[in-house]
């Protein structure tokens, strides 16, 4: 309680002298509408890939989509498979696709040793897109596939960054220590009404993060990581689901939801039978081409996660955000 009011502190002093993007023109390195580009950060030896919608108009606060990689993996590939540029998924957001430092994120076993600032690097690149675009703070959120779906829930888990995403998505998530990631620090985040909206995918044939974790690799089940997030959300600690649902038979889908704290689904689960370490589509993409059939059995799935993401996505945002001077 105290500790999140410290921070709360610090992210109003931080933010009130920052200026907002709305009312001016698009900055000269950024893409124009409808298109997308990889970018520098300013001050910082860090890059990034955003696409800005079509739609896009410099007096009309636009939502924020970030999605992160996999380890070894860059944001332009991050982008064809997500299809968070997409305007059928998403027709008026901004989508960014943040580049790792050196091929793998905080997360990574093997980051322990570069301690990428990748915390910081969203934080800056936030406070970034705020001052140069027309953001809506209150709609600003995260997702990101394997390594990139862990690095997702360690910002979740700090009070400082995490605190500016209203909701969460992880596909095919390699879930090393449930968020509490060495050097990283415990898994805090600050308190607020909100709760934490997480939403999370996986097959139940990956090899590579398996579902029902792996004691060598140090990978966490994934039924541990729901109920870690519905236990930060005010439901009891192992506490059942509420509802496991058939969304479809062959191969069979389920789709799992916590209530906690009078939030209806508050963390919700699709477990993809006879799916691999891939990112659900009904069409091909890069993960079931590259990863082929003894990964990926079916080379495509039976729904589009994406499409779910935005869905999800669509019934969260924050209250209390901070406003910044115009
Ligand atoms: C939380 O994130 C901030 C950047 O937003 C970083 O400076 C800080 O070290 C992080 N805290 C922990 C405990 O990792
Ligand atoms: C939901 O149902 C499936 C199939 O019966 C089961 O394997 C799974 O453990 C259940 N719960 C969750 C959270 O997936
Ligand atoms: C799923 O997304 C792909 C684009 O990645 C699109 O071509 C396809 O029509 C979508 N499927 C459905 C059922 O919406």
């Amino acid at each position: 309680m105290h500790v999140s009011f410290i921070f709360t502190l610090t992210a109003l002093v931080g933010i009130g002298s920052a200026k907002s993007g709305c009312g001016k023109a698009i900055p000269d390195e950024f893409p124009s509408p409808g298109s997308s580009k990889t970018l520098s950060l300013p001050n910082s030896d860090r890059s990034y890939r955003i696409h800005i919608p079509s739609t896009y108009q410099h007096d009309t606060k636009a939502p924020v989509y970030f999605s992160f990689c996999g380890a070894g993996k860059d944001g332009h590939e991050q982008e064809g498979l997500s299809q968070f540029s997409n305007p059928a998924f998403n027709p008026d957001g901004i989508a960014v696709y943040p580049e790792t430092d050196n091929g793998v994120w905080l997360s990574n076993q093997y980051a322990h040793t570069s301690h990428p600032n990748d915390l910081d690097f969203t934080d800056e690149l936030l406070t970034h897109l705020e001052e140069s675009l027309c953001v809506d703070q209150s709609r600003i959120y995260a997702n990101g596939k394997s390594n990139g779906g862990e690095l997702t829930a360690v910002i979740a888990c700090n009070a400082t960054v995490g605190s500016r995403f209203a909701a969460f998505s992880v596909v095919s998530g390699a879930w090393h220590e449930t968020g509490d990631v060495p050097g990283v620090g415990a898994c805090e985040p600050a308190k607020r009404d909100e709760g934490y909206p997480f939403l999370i995918f996986h097959g139940t044939v990956d090899q590579t993060a398996p579902i029902e974790g792996d004691v060598e690799d140090e990978i966490v089940p994934i039924i541990d990581v729901l109920h870690n997030w519905a236990e930060r959300n005010g439901c009891d600690k192992d506490q059942k689901w509420a509802r496991n649902v058939t969304i479809h038979e062959d191969p069979l889908v389920k789709r799992a939801g916590w209530d906690c704290d009078g939030k209806t689904n508050i963390v919700e689960f699709y477990r993809e039978g006879d799916n691999g370490h891939c990112w659900p589509c009904t069409h091909s993409n890069d993960d079931y081409a590259t990863m082929g059939r003894d990964k990926c059995p079916m080379g495509h799935y039976v729904f589009n996660a994406t499409e779910i993401i935005f869905e999800f996505y669509s019934r969260y945002q924050l209250n209390s955000q901070f406003q910044l001077e115009m």
